[in-house]
């Protein structure tokens, strides 16, 4: 019999590409095999995104499209099935199957280990429960030649959901409650990880320090599964993300210190620098217990480079609101941040609040804002030139002879090497500055000058 050939498309977050990894790898089962080409798929799935409206309509007409190349795909006599998969999925449900007739199935994040019984089943069919079985029991793990194709870094899932109910988000509606994954599955799907070639672990969550996990006849904390995730051979570097501020603990923060696989690297968003508007999101934190956090975070791992989420044009934010937001980023010092529009998102509290601000209010204060991001993050890569440190070297770089990797700060960076340095953490001394990654040299081989492949002579 001849494969079936599945494309999926991953919108959004990090748990979304880890997600349609782990569809992928159950439909192998399935006897489907990956394409990059969706005009060859008989299955597509849309992993889909609801965080902000752009996103979820990204969804509607990339189904335009697909409606197209499943008429064709007919007349050739093929039949493509198309799944809407993710959060748009468990937001709007039925009602995308009634907008968008081209979809034959619609499975929520909670579900997407059903996706083989739905197939199956042939007819057209919606599936949006928080169905009560753990869908990791029933997945498998990923195929070592999966796990290589993605090459040498990987997400794991520890944590999924939120209570925290930010008036703005999604998150708690479509994700669900909060739960966090035993220990012992991570750490055997981190050890399965390893053994085909991972180097790097990311522990994803929507809330990832929230984490109480069951393991080893106790619960643990975000900070003890690092330890026990770090102690697995083959791991060198470790991240986690996206944490709350109010659930930074001292045992969080004493990994940064302890732990020297973890990466000197933190997403902590803040979402807005007035205390007005925290509260008006229901943030649960004040401008001053974030600054507090991350002192202590800093005193734990003085070179920690810091990111975060910021969100204009919240209901009620007045000039000075967005001026107190303007004044953390350089108060912080960030190495780069996510900045939008606030969107007003169907049944979240902020959409229905009073005073919504003008669209180009928004986007004055959004250029602005950016422009601090952007000359905090400058500056934060100009301290970078000159400085050695460690790069994860991943895949082949943009010219040929070239491999980019990753810094511990996450920055890209690019460095003429050789092609079996792929999967090693390498010694690189940063030389120079581009737009969007730092050029670097191996610190311990001869100088090879990374942006014209010449051999400099000397040190
Ligand atoms: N409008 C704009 N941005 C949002 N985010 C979440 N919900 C909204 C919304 N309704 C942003 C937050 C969050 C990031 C993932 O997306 O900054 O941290
Ligand atoms: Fe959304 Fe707030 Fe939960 Fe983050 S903490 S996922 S922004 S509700």
């Amino acid at each position: 019999m001849q494969d079936k050939k599945l494309y999926v498309k991953s919108y959004g977050c990090q748990m979304n590409v880890y997600d349609s990894h782990r569809m992928a790898d159950l439909l192998e089962r399935e006897g489907y095999v990956e394409t990059a080409a969706p005009e060859d798929a008989d299955l597509i799935i849309l992993n889909t995104c609801h965080i902000r409206e752009k996103a979820a309509e990204k969804v509607y007409s990339e189904l335009g499209r697909l409606r197209v190349m499943k008429r064709e795909a007919a007349r050739g006599g093929r039949d493509v099935k198309v799944a809407v998969a993710g959060c748009v999925a468990q937001a709007e449900g039925a009602e995308i199957i009634r907008r968008a007739p081209v979809v034959d199935l619609v499975v929520g994040p909670q579900s997407y280990h059903r996706l083989p019984e739905l197939i199956a089943r042939g007819d057209r069919a919606v599936e949006t429960e928080f169905p009560v079985e753990d869908k990791f029991a029933h997945l498998p793990p990923p195929t070592k030649a999966a796990t290589r194709a993605r090459g040498v870094t990987a997400f794991v899932t520890v944590q999924e959901g939120c209570d925290k109910f930010c008036t703005f988000c999604v998150v708690p509606y479509t994700r669900g409650a909060e739960i966090s994954r035993p220990v012992e599955k991570i750490l055997d799907e981190v050890r399965h990880l390893a053994a085909s070639g991972v180097r790097e672990i990311t522990l994803i969550g929507q809330n990832v320090n929230a984490y109480h996990g069951e393991g080893f006849g106790r619960t643990f904390t975000l900070g003890q599964l690092l330890h026990r995730v770090a102690s697995i051979p083959g791991i060198a570097r470790l991240r986690y993300t996206t944490s709350h501020p109010r659930d930074v603990d001292d045992d969080l923060v004493a990994v940064h210190r302890d732990l020297p696989r973890l990466a000197p690297q933190l997403h902590l968003p803040v979402q807005s620098g007035s205390d007005r508007i925290l509260d008006a999101m229901n943030r649960r934190h004040t401008r001053a217990d974030y600054l507090r956090v991350i002192e202590r975070l800093r005193a734990a791992r003085p070179d920690l480079a810091l990111t975060s989420d910021f969100i204009v044009g919240f209901p009620g934010e007045t000039e000075q609101d967005f001026r107190d937001t303007l004044a953390i980023v350089d108060e912080v010092g960030y190495s780069g941040a996510f900045s939008f529009k606030y969107s007003q998102r169907p049944g979240t509290p902020g959409a229905t609040m009073n005073d919504q601000i003008a669209e180009d209010v928004k986007a004055e204060r959004l250029a602005r804002l950016q422009a601090a991001i952007n000359r905090n993050a400058a500056a934060f890569n100009a301290a970078c030139r000159g400085r050695t440190f460690d790069v994860l070297m991943e895949k082949p770089g943009r010219l040929p002879g070239q491999l980019s990797g990753r810094s511990p700060y996450l920055q890209p960076v690019q460095v003429m090497a050789p092609d079996n340095l792929i999967g090693e953490m390498v010694s690189v001394t940063i030389t120079e500055l581009g737009t969007n990654s730092l050029f670097g040299v191996l610190a311990d081989a001869p100088r090879i000058d990374a942006k014209s492949s010449r051999v400099a002579v000397g040190a």
